[in-house]
């Protein structure tokens, strides 16, 4: 099971950063006494460090220079002392453009921004405030004309409220005249990147880094990431350069506002460039202030991780296709393929927020994703070629036992197709297959009946001892979809079932050419609708052979707990571990199942008759 990150893996944001437990296990119980990996996709660099601290050598390549930055970062950190000297540096500098950030002689932590927008009928200017509402829609207040307050129509901001850093609110119509005028006071400097025109991402055609935040915040962390280019020492550079990136999406416009703002303040999470109607100017000066306590909790955790280890860990700023088609022939002993899925997340793209300040220029066209975005357009034709032009490339560069570990977190059957065929055009067989439940799950997915179960599975690929035939045969996967059915009384979410019968694939060497056939194939023996499978009324009075999900629960949780206690974490995997097959339920609907039967207190979980015969601490 998946466990949350620890303090190590919070120096930065990234998107797919794989949990670092299951990673650990892996490396451990199939990559024991490598003397190199290979992660040819690397994003947030946690195999790599993991892999370092098991004292085993790693190299990682990712062509997005944030990615880069972040893997260097977290697998060869800094001197401590040094970094803490030169982030208090740019703290100091930072400290002193507080003059732009005071309202009555207080620091000032927010500014409330509303968004003012231009009628394309009429031309006059509206907001949320200054318009008429129908349903969620807003309309110009003079015409009628519907307003909209994206990029395009984009003509400013208003201040409508500042807190101090006590929290005291500031309405009074001069104060915010002085914080506008603040904003206006600086001049914008150079260094400024178009982004790549992307609607899906609400990127639009002209828009600008700067526009992404108010002229005073892009001033002065323009400034301060000047500094930090400047240091001399490259691994404290790259440190500090990594520490402000970390803070810059918090400074930007893309923190909507919301009433509460206790609790540190909310995030970017919204998967885009959104700038809401009413949105969050964050004081970058208190903001780097907290950060900087994050980031070295994080750097001081790698540093004790590393303590004992010899191994070393080379990080580069590459396509995964050409670095190691330069790697040494048979030297590699494991490969960790973590690659883009389709259209799943345009990493790149995202991260034009951080890139930006980080200088570099991006290799777009070399970048493996299916996207749409106006310039640079990538197909799935090219996702395939790119995707198996780096797999055909494994054979040479692995040792002769070596094996590739394969995580996938996508149900998209065309990434997969893509993926699987090219293996097997190589020669690899897949020789286990496991889907890892995530440890937090989101409160959307808290519901038995939900269909949000988003894991990952993780697969090893081996070269084939004797070239074995895919099996055509559909009766295996119709049967473990009828079992994961008949388990949950003739009807499961479609996640579910999919998940099933991609590991019933996986584990049996099937044909992938069932893999975008899922509906056609479950036809015979079920019903849909919406998000949910029901088997067919003819099939539920067939013979039932399959116990309840819910009554397996119970008895692997009273053969589990049978011996005296155990963690929630141990009897989960337990449990995990007996209802592979059918799909596993997750954390929550397993404790509701077992309620009256077991126990849970903080630490552990124990039957509740040993609770009441009194052997509880058997
Ligand atoms: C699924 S993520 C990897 C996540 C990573 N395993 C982690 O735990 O953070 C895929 C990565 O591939 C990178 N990428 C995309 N095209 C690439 C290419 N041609 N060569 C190397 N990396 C690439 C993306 O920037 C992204 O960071
Ligand atoms: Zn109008």
């Amino acid at each position: 099971m998946a466990e949350t990150h620890p303090n190590e893996y919070l120096i930065h944001k990234y998107w797919a950063r794989k949990p670092s437990n299951i990673l650990r296990e892996y490396i451990s119980s199939h990559f024991k006494n490598a003397d190199l990996l290979v992660d040819p996709f690397c994003g947030s660099g946690v195999f790599l460090a993991e892999a370092k601290k098991q004292n085993i050598n790693a190299t990682g390549y990712d062509i997005n220079p944030l990615a880069y930055l972040l893997s260097e970062v977290t697998a060869n950190p800094p001197s401590i002392t040094k970094f803490t000297l030169e982030a208090d540096k740019l703290l100091k500098l930072a400290d002193s453009f507080a003059n732009l950030y005071t309202v009555d002689g207080k620091e000032i932590r927010y500014a409330v921004h509303r968004v003012e927008s231009v009628c394309s009928n009429c031309k006059e200017i509206g907001s949320i405030d200054h318009s008429s509402k129908r349903g969620s829609k807003y309309h110009c207040s003079s015409c009628g004309e519907r307003l909209f307050f994206n990029f395009e129509k984009f003509k400013g901001t208003k201040i409508v409220k500042i807190f101090d850093r006590e929290n005291k609110e500031y309405t009074e119509k001069k104060y915010l005249k002085e914080q506008e005028d603040l904003i206006r006071k600086v001049s914008l400097p150079v260094g400024n990147q178009n982004l790549i025109p992307n609607r899906r991402i609400l990127a639009f055609p002209g828009m600008r880094l700067s526009d992404l935040f108010t002229p005073r915040a892009f001033y002065v962390l323009s400034e301060l990431f000047d500094a930090a280019h400047k240091v001399k020492d490259e691994s404290v550079k790259n440190a500090v350069l990594l520490f402000l990136t970390s803070s810059v999406a918090q400074s930007s416009r893309l923190i909507p506002y919301r009433n509460n703002l206790s609790t540190g303040g909310p995030a970017w999470t919204i998967p885009g460039f959104w700038i809401a109607p009413l949105h969050l100017e964050t004081n970058p000066i208190i903001h780097l202030q907290a950060r900087k306590k994050k980031f070295l909790k994080g750097i001081e955790a790698l540093d004790r991780a590393y303590k004992s280890t010899s191994a070393r860990v080379s990080v580069l700023n590459r396509s995964a296709h050409d670095a190691l088609s330069e790697l040494e022939d048979n030297s590699v002993d494991g490969i960790f393929f973590d690659p883009p899925y389709g259209d799943n997340v345009p990493y790149v793209e995202f991260s034009a927020i951080w890139n930006g300040f980080l200088r570099k220029k991006i290799a777009y066209e070399k970048e493996i994703i299916v996207s749409d975005r106006k310039e640079h357009v990538s197909s799935w034709d090219k996702y395939a070629r790119d995707i198996s032009n780096v797999i055909s490339l494994f054979d040479k560069k692995l040792k002769r036992r070596g094996k590739i570990l394969m995580t996938f977190n996508n149900l998209d059957p065309r990434a997969w197709k893509i993926v699987l065929d090219s293996f097997s055009k190589n020669g690899y067989v897949c020789s286990e297959a496991k889907y890892q439940i995530p440890a937090v799950v989101s409160s959307k997915s808290q519901t038995a009946s939900n269909t949000s179960y988003v894991g990952d599975y993780y697969c090893i690929f081996e070269k084939a001892k004797t070239q074995k035939k895919s099996s055509h045969d559909l009766f295996h996967l119709t049967e473990s979809a009828k079992k994961v059915l008949r388990s949950r009384g003739g009807s499961a979410p479609k996640n579910l079932v999919h998940r099933v019968i991609i590991l019933t694939i996986l584990n049996e060497g099937m044909n992938t050419g069932f893999l975008d056939r899922f509906e056609e194939i479950l036809k015979p023996v079920t019903t849909q609708d919406g998000e949910y499978y029901h088997l067919r009324a003819e099939l539920s009075d067939e013979k039932n052979d399959a116990s309840s999900v819910e009554q397996l629960v119970k008895n692997i949780a009273e053969s589990s707990l049978r011996d005296g206690r155990k963690t929630l974490k141990e009897l989960y995997e337990d449990i995990l571990e007996g209802t592979s097959e059918i799909g596993s339920p997750l954390l929550n609907e397993v404790k509701t199942m077992l309620s009256g039967i077991v126990l849970f207190d903080k630490d552990f979980s124990y039957l509740q008759r040993a609770h009441q015969n009194g052997s509880l601490f058997s």
